[in-house]
C-alpha cells in the first residue's frame, strides 16, 4: 500500500483514532477502566447450559469476572474450555442461561450482536491470518471493515499496535514469512486493533515451538498489566502464576475449582484437579 492510498476519509472521524495518536501504551478511548474501577462485571455468565447433542458440554456456568482480571482456564481435554470462551462471544449460542459483557446481555444475532463481538476480542491455537495479505494489512482489516475507520488511521493503529507486539518491522512481510510466534503475535495485534474490553485466549502458545512461547506470553503479561480484562485457556503455568489472578478448573462441563493460581497448583482441593496436575506436571 502507497501513502496516496491512505488519504484521509472525509466521513471516517473513527474512534480508533483518538488512541491512535497517544500514548501507545495507554488505554484505548473507550476502554476498560483498570481492575479497580466501579460498574458491571466485565463478563457475567449465569446458569449457562450448552449442549451438542446428549453431551452436556457446558453445565451450569456461573461466573463474573470484573474488569482488568485475568482468570486462567485449565482442565483437561474435552471438559468444555474452548467452547465456554466461544460462548462468550457467541461463535457456540447457549442453551439457557444468560451472558453479558460489561452489563450488556450478549444479543442474539444481527448488527447488535457483531457490534458485541467486536469487543470480545478472541485468540485461538491457529493463528488464522490471512496468507495473501501483509502482515499490517491483516492488522488493519477489521478496523477498515467493520469499524469503517479510514485507511490513514488504520494503519497508524496498526503500526503502533505492531510496534507494541515487537513486530513493527515485520509489518510488509507475508504470514508464511513468520514464524509461529510471530504470527501469533500479529494475531493478538489483530485483535487489539478493534479496541475490545476483553480479551481470550485458547491456547495460544500450544502449536508453537518452545522457544516461541516465551515472546507471545510476554505480550499477553504486558496486556494484564495495562488492565486487559483476559480469560486464557492455557496450561502454562509460569503465566498463570504471574499474570493470573484466579485459576478455574474445568471438568465435564462444570467450572470445579475456582481459586488464586498458586493455591491451585500448589494445593488443589479436588481429587480431579490434583489428578490432573499429576499428569501435566509429570510431562
Ligand atoms: N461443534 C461441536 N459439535 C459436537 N461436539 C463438540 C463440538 N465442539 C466440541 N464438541 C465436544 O464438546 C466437548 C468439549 O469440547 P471443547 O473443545 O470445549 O473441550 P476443551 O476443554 O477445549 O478440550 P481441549 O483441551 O482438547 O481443547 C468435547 O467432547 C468435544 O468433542
Ligand atoms: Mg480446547
Amino acid at each position: 500500500m502507497t501513502d496516496a492510498d491512505a488519504a484521509p476519509d472525509p466521513t471516517g472521524a473513527a474512534p480508533l483514532s483518538e488512541s491512535a495518536t497517544a500514548d501507545a501504551t495507554a488505554t484505548p478511548a473507550g476502554q476498560a477502566a483498570p481492575a479497580s474501577a466501579e460498574g458491571p462485571p466485565m463478563i457475567s455468565m449465569r446458569k449457562v447450559d450448552k449442549h451438542f447433542g446428549d453431551l452436556h458440554v457446558l453445565r451450569d456456568i456461573n461466573l463474573e469476572v470484573p474488569r482488568g482480571q485475568v482468570v486462567i482456564v485449565v482442565g483437561p481435554s474435552g471438559s468444555g474450555k474452548s467452547t465456554l470462551c466461544r460462548t462468550i462471544n457467541r461463535l457456540e449460542p447457549i442453551d439457557s442461561g444468560d451472558i453479558a459483557i460489561d452489563g450488556v446481555p450478549l444479543p442474539a444475532e444481527g448488527k447488535a450482536l457483531a457490534a458485541l463481538r467486536a469487543e470480545v476480542g478472541m485468540v485461538f491455537q491457529s493463528f488464522n491470518l490471512f496468507a495473501h495479505k501483509s502482515i499490517v494489512d491483516n492488522v488493519m482489516l477489521a478496523p477498515l471493515k467493520v469499524r469503517k475507520v479510514d485507511k490513514a488511521t488504520a494503519r497508524t493503529r496498526a503500526m503502533e499496535l505492531l510496534e507494541r507486539v515487537g513486530i513493527a518491522n515485520q509489518a510488509d512481510k507475508y504470514p508464511a514469512q513468520l514464524s509461529g510466534g510471530q504470527q501469533q503475535r500479529v494475531a493478538i495485534a489483530r485483535a487489539l486493533a478493534m479496541n475490545p474490553k476483553v480479551m481470550l485466549f485458547d491456547e495460544p502458545t500450544s502449536a508453537l515451538d518452545p522457544e516461541m512461547v516465551n515472546e507471545v506470553l510476554d505480550v499477553m503479561v504486558a496486556l494484564a498489566k495495562e488492565g486487559m480484562t483476559m480469560l486464557v485457556v492455557t496450561h502454562e503455568m509460569g503465566f498463570a502464576r504471574r499474570a493470573g489472578n484466579r485459576v478455574l478448573f474445568m471438568a465435564d462441563g462444570q467450572i470445579v475449582e475456582d481459586t488464586a493460581p498458586d493455591a491451585f497448583f500448589t494445593a488443589p482441593k479436588s481429587e480431579r484437579a490434583r489428578d490432573f496436575l499429576g499428569k501435566i506436571l509429570s510431562h
